[in-house]
């Protein structure tokens, strides 16, 4: 099948870019997140690219990161933002003890900052504070420390200031951020795939997105791996790699599967699962990570998919992928090999000791014009207990050294994935039966009109920090609030 172009009438229905948000590179080919094809000229079935790496050496990992438009997106020169030209940008690799010390400048056309999503650090002063702004052309140096006793884990970057997220991450600016160390797994490669999405007008430049899309949460007609447009991945049959997925997309949950084959997942948002858990069907909330060893038995193509999912469509949106959405192809052929088998048990946290305090807060839409990113009205209001994100409230005050039960209800027609910084939190029980998985995590699906009951130990660090719905155009829209741990 060739590659389709979006009719008239889906564009009419997601107004705003129209018919001008198709992705049309220098070989005229087009594509749609919903195409089954092989893709055009010049994008599919590149090798899966690294993105450059960034390690720390003598316990300090030093790095200028510039995020400007014109990165190199599916192939092609774009008006994309990226860091230092690429999206995503460099992947920052520290071990426990080390110090992060980034120098972030700005050459957007508006503020910007960065979030080490799902690092156990400090959100004070320079270190990972949401509340920080840089000023187009201005520079801020964060300095991140590491605890000594950090698990090893896959984690994510990306600017969050506020009422820009949604744009900026969507333009492209995302990186991966791993932790290194720990336990050795017997594979024979280790690779990120970091999954956004995107949608690119004629010029090149990033789409603009209309209050419809923002309401719902948009969903970028372009889903890319590490940047590429369905890369190729090569493999042996009988050997194991691990696969660190990063779901950096602004609002598409990704429920990913392997054709033909079954993911062995051993790590969620960072932290090993007790026991592998072979999964037909993985679902990544946006800023979810989830590390799976793939070990292919046989010679053949197997695409990587991420199938449609459900967020809700009461609320006159619709998802903008309706079909499968093919990310990357495992290509195995060689000669077949035995790999060792993989760990019985890893190396996963304790689950936290019992409460000692109950919380609620809960997630509601609502009728009412609200702003959004680019001053648009929107036709809904997104709030946290009621009240749209000021920076200058505190919302949540919380004892340091505690351990505490919340309850978070969704009371709207749309899922929102709940994340907390700084403090990851291990859900004990979900309205919809779904089996907690034990660990902590830093992401977890809130469903419409439900809620998630977490334990959340505030045993590492004090400071003030966020929690919002990592659908980033509700958390712009004002769906997120202040928490203060003293
Ligand atoms: Cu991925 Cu508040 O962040
Ligand atoms: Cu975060
Ligand atoms: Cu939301």
């Amino acid at each position: 099948m060739s590659p389709r172009p979006i009719s008239r009438r889906r564009a009419l229905v997601f107004g705003g870019a129209g018919v001008a948000a198709l992705a049309v590179g220098t070989a005229g080919w087009i594509t749609t997140a919903g195409s089954t094809s092989a893709g055009g000229p010049g994008a599919a079935g590149e090798p899966l690219a690294r993105p450059p790496e960034l390690t720390a050496r003598d316990g300090r990992l030093q790095v200028e990161l510039v995020a400007a438009a014109g990165a190199r997106l599916a192939g092609q020169d774009t008006r994309a933002l990226g860091f230092n030209g690429s999206s995503p940008g460099p992947t920052l690799r520290v071990r426990p003890g080390d110090e992060l010390a980034v120098r972030l400048t700005n050459r957007l056309d508006q503020p910007t900052n960065l979030h080490t999503h799902g690092l156990r650090v400090s959100p004070e002063g320079n270190g990972d504070n949401p509340f920080v702004r840089i000023d187009p052309g201005a520079s801020f140096d964060y300095r991140i420390l590491v605890p000594a006793d950090h698990p090893p884990g896959t984690h994510w970057y990306h600017p969050h200031h506020h009422g820009a997220v949604a744009d900026q991450l969507f333009g492209g600016l995302a990186g991966a951020l791993l932790v290194d160390g720990g336990r050795a797994l017997p594979v024979d490669d280790d690779r990120l795939l970091l999954v956004t999405d995107t949608t690119l007008a004629t010029d090149g430049t990033v789409a603009p997105v209309g209050p419809p899309e923002r309401m719902f949460g948009r969903e970028g007609r372009l889903v890319l791996v590490n940047g590429q447009y369905r890369p190729v991945v090569p493999a042996a049959p009988g050997r194991a790699q691990r696969w660190r997925l990063v779901n950096g997309c602004t609002s598409r949950v990704l429920a990913v599967r392997l054709e033909g084959h079954t993911l062995q997942q051993i790590a969620q948002d960072g932290t090993f699962l007790p026991s592998p858990a072979p999964r037909q069907q993985l679902v990544l909330a946006p800023g979810n990570r989830a590390d799976v060893v793939v070990q292919p038995d046989r010679a053949g193509r197997f695409t990587l998919i991420a199938d449609p999912y459900d967020r809700g469509s009461g609320m006159g949106g619709a998802p903008a992928s309706t079909g499968p959405v093919p990310l990357a192809t495992l290509v195995v052929d060689g000669p077949a090999a035995v790999a060792p088998a993989l760990p019985a048990t890893l190396p996963a946290e304790p689950p936290p000791a019992s409460a000692t305090a109950t919380r609620s807060t809960s997630f509601r839409m609502g009728m009412g014009g609200m702003r959004g990113g680019r001053g648009d009205a929107m036709p809904m209001s997104f709030t946290v207990d009621g009240r749209a994100y000021d920076p200058d409230r505190d919302d949540q005050i919380v004892a340091a050294g505690t351990v505490e039960e919340w309850t978070v209800t969704n009371t709207g027609p749309l899922a929102h994935p709940f994340h907390l910084h700084v403090w990851p939190f291990t859900v004990v029980a979900a309205s919809d039966g779904r089996p907690p998985l034990g660990v902590p995590q830093d992401v977890v699906l809130v469903p419409p009109g439900g809620w998630v009951r977490l334990r959340i130990p505030f045993t590492t660090h004090t400071g003030r920090s966020v929690y919002h719905c990592h659908i980033l155009d509700h958390e712009d829209a004002g769906m997120m609030a202040t928490i203060t741990v003293r």
